[in-house]
């Protein structure tokens, strides 16, 4: 495929200065613009910093302004906000789901109606709109743990898992009160699942798809699975725990039925999807649809991949995907995420962040929570504030690479897991 992409970017998170360092690298790729940006994008890129990427409008004139003839979405906001709408009404190709689409993540109850009316594996889930229902449904109920969850977009936060039956009542009661705005104005009560949970990320143009390599993120603060969930501590790919058996059970019992089941619904679905998988006794079920790159999970897919990233994302853009056509490299991707003093509760902000200047081969720095201010100096501006990601030949010598460079990055308050991959490490089983 020979073409000019003039590429705008929409985000400003490590997710994101991911697929621009993709961008940069691809020979299709003639520009590349971004909005909103952060410090580290600001360096590689035109930044457009007041540009929010979910404000529908603005995305369109900067698109327009700029002659993009490829828009890469990256997080959930401006999906479900309509952006995707919006661009392709002006003929612009867009990698993305649109609003309905979208929904698959920005609503929990359409997901599990739609997952349960197409029996699709998952947990049996109940929907509730008024906290009186919840609590007797939970005061009947002799199962817990239980799991509740907002129906909306809460920032990550609007999934609890109560151990007892006060316990739910409680969080039900909070949720249906308001706790979360809208988000929670209905909630879902599901069946607890217990197993391994993994990430599959694919990329996809209607029934057409490209299974990325199976991912394990870290979602608690603490080594150990201990602590305070957060967006994700660190990620590795692929994960030995998704077989080459199960990886072929999740595309026939869930990957397979779940794009069949969007087409029925008449839904049109192009963009990335995430499928969480819980790997329990019974087989692979779905936890969650996202409907965009995991992160840290996308940082540790993009060099799993040989084929140019981006021409997948034009493909799936322009209905043009031929999954027969793709390659992958060998060896493992590691990310550590570092962390700001505070996260996942209110993180310190504004502290100089040093970094070494001659990272070792096959190393990255990939910028989250960053700004650079008017000397050109990187600040720390959110909770994770960036990642150190490695590709080598095996999973132990990425790690120990991203480990490396981890302990000489220096600011206030640095935190960081020490037991990414270690799982796997201790499972001794090659991935392939
Ligand atoms: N890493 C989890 C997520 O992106 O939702």
């Amino acid at each position: 495929m020979s073409k000019e992409l003039r590429v705008l970017l929409l985000g400003n998170g490590g997710r994101e200065h991911a697929i621009l360092k993709a961008c940069k690298a691809s020979p299709l790729v003639k520009s590349v613009t971004v909005a909103p940006g952060n410090g580290g994008m600001e360096q590689e890129a035109i930044c457009f910093s007041e540009v929010r990427a979910d404000d529908v409008q603005e995305v369109v004139h900067l698109a327009q302004r700029l002659e993009a003839n490829l828009v890469i979405v990256g997080p959930e906001a401006p999906l479900a906000a309509g952006v995707v709408d919006a661009l392709r009404a002006v003929g612009i190709p867009v990698y993305g789901p649109d609003k309905q689409a979208a929904r698959l993540e920005a609503s929990k109850t359409f997901t599990k109606d739609f997952l349960m009316r197409h029996n699709i594996p998952t947990a049996r889930g109940y929907r509730f709109d008024n906290a009186k229902a919840a609590v007797a449904f939970l005061e009947e109920r002799e199962q817990f743990p239980v799991v509740l969850k907002a129906d909306g977009l809460a920032a990550g936060k609007g999934v609890i898992i109560a151990q007892d039956c006060d316990e739910a009542c409680d969080t039900a009661k909070e949720m249906l009160g308001g706790k979360f705005g809208r988000a929670s104005s209905e909630i879902l009560i599901e069946d607890f699942m217990s197993g391994e949970e993994a990430s599959i990320m694919l990329m996809v143009d209607g029934e057409r798809f490209v299974m990325l390599s199976p991912s394990q993120d870290h979602k608690r603060i603490n080594d150990n699975d201990e602590g305070p969930n957060t967006g994700g501590m660190g990620a590795y790919a692929p994960a030995a725990v998704v077989t080459p058996e199960l990886k072929q059970t999740i595309i026939d019992t869930l990957v397979k039925p779940t794009l069949a089941g969007l087409v029925a619904d008449g839904i049109h679905y192009s963009g990335t999807l995430y499928i969480g998988i819980m790997i329990t006794a019974e087989g692979p079920k779905v936890v969650e649809f996202n409907v965009r790159f995991g992160d840290p999970e996308c940082q540790v897919l993009l060099p799993q991949l040989k084929t140019d990233p981006v021409e997948l994302m034009y493909a799936c853009a322009t209905g043009t995907l031929d999954p027969t056509k793709v390659e992958f490299n060998d060896g493992y991707s590691a990310i550590v995420v570092l962390t700001a003093a505070g996260y996942p509760g209110t993180p310190r902000k504004g502290d100089k962040v040093t970094i070494p200047e001659n990272l070792p081969k096959g190393v990255d720095v990939i910028h989250s929570g960053t700004q650079s201010d008017d000397s050109g100096d990187i600040l720390s501006s959110g909770g994770r504030v960036l990642g150190v990601r490695a590709h080598a030949g095996t999973l132990e010598e990425a790690l120990q690479k991203a480990y490396e460079v981890a302990e000489k990055i220096h600011f206030e308050g640095k935190h960081f897991r020490r037991d990414i991959g270690a799982r796997q490490l201790a499972r001794d089983v090659p991935a392939k």
